[in-house]
């Protein structure tokens, strides 16, 4: 064998075990691959903002160090957040009796906030979901999953779970299915600009588009519900679920945005919260 023959040799043996490792069965290349995503997602972002570790990675924008003037003022607002004049009143409809049932007493049948979404008689539920099962036990419902008092009462949830660190069941079937789903969804380029969620928010995280900072993709789901003063002081609402962002920034996009409700918005969630397996719960969180 001679040195010319050698590399011809070396791209042919790679030629092989591509063809090889392509014939995988798809279940059991998927549960490898999940894992393995889910670690080279996480390390994109540990070392482009070095200076950050996983458990901050959960205050969206202002986790990261470019943010630094307007991280100063978000922390100052979250001493006294401008969303608890909305949080209280849900806080004390938590423990309020209808029809025999608090909701306390209804969502500690399910796990806490930070193992959200999970299987429940296999089917993936949201906290939305769990909460309006509750609702309709308690004999009440509200106009729908974006309406203000659903969201209070996410936030409720959500706040119970606070400082513990995100948890999802990598190696459910069904949660898996949803992953990938949301996989494409967020990967995929669509609308007018040819966006994918990942030019914005993996590419271009830490820059600035039309005044505001990207977000990194990691650490998305931690701090939902937010409430953003802009949209309160518009429609005396600020409660944005993490369903509405994805609506919000698909029409950024230029793009259809699913309705809500849709498997589509579900399975982003799944996808996200995937990838903030173990970053601290930080929610709800004011916004501009
Ligand atoms: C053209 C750029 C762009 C694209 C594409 C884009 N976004 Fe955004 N997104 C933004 C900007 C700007 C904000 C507001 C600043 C911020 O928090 O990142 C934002 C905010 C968010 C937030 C809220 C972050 C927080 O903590 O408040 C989430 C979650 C999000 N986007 C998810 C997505 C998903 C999922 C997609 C794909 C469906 C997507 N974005 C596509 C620009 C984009």
């Amino acid at each position: 064998m001679t040195y010319a023959t050698l590399p011809a040799k070396i791209s042919l043996s790679l030629l092989f075990l591509i063809v090889v490792f392509a014939g995988v069965p798809h279940t059991r290349a998927q549960s490898v691959a999940i894992d393995r995503e889910v670690e080279q997602f996480q390390a994109f972002f540990l070392e482009r903002f070095f200076s950050v570790s996983l458990d901050e990675f959960n205050e969206g924008a202002y986790s990261l160090p470019q943010s630094a003037p307007q991280a100063a003022t978000f922390r100052f607002l979250e001493q006294l957040p401008p969303y608890m004049h909305a949080l209280i009143p849900a806080r004390s409809e938590w423990n309020r009796t209808y029809n025999g049932i608090t909701l306390k007493n209804c969502m500690s049948q399910h796990p806490p906030a930070n193992q959200f979404p999970y299987v429940l008689d296999n089917r993936v539920i949201s906290i939305e979901m769990a909460i309006l099962s509750c609702l309709e036990l308690q004999d009440r419902s509200f106009a729908g999953s974006d309406s203000m008092e659903l969201t209070a009462l996410t936030a409720v949830f959500r706040e119970q779970a606070r400082g513990t660190a995100n948890q999802i069941n990598l190696n459910d079937e069904k949660l898996k299915t949803l992953y990938r789903k949301g996989y494409r969804v967020f990967w995929a380029r669509q609308g007018q600009y040819n966006y994918s969620c990942a030019s914005c928010h993996v590419q271009n995280a830490g820059n600035t588009l039309a005044g505001e900072l990207i977000s990194p993709a990691l650490g998305h789901t931690v701090a939902f519900p937010v409430y953003s003063q802009t949209r309160a002081s518009q429609t005396g609402n600020g409660w944005v679920t993490l369903h509405e962002q994805y609506r919000r920034c698909m029409s950024r996009m230029g793009a259809v945005a699913p309705p809500l409700g849709d498997r589509r918005l579900l399975a982003l969630e799944v996808f996200q919260t995937m990838n903030d397996v173990s970053v601290p719960l930080k929610a709800p969180q004011s916004r501009p």
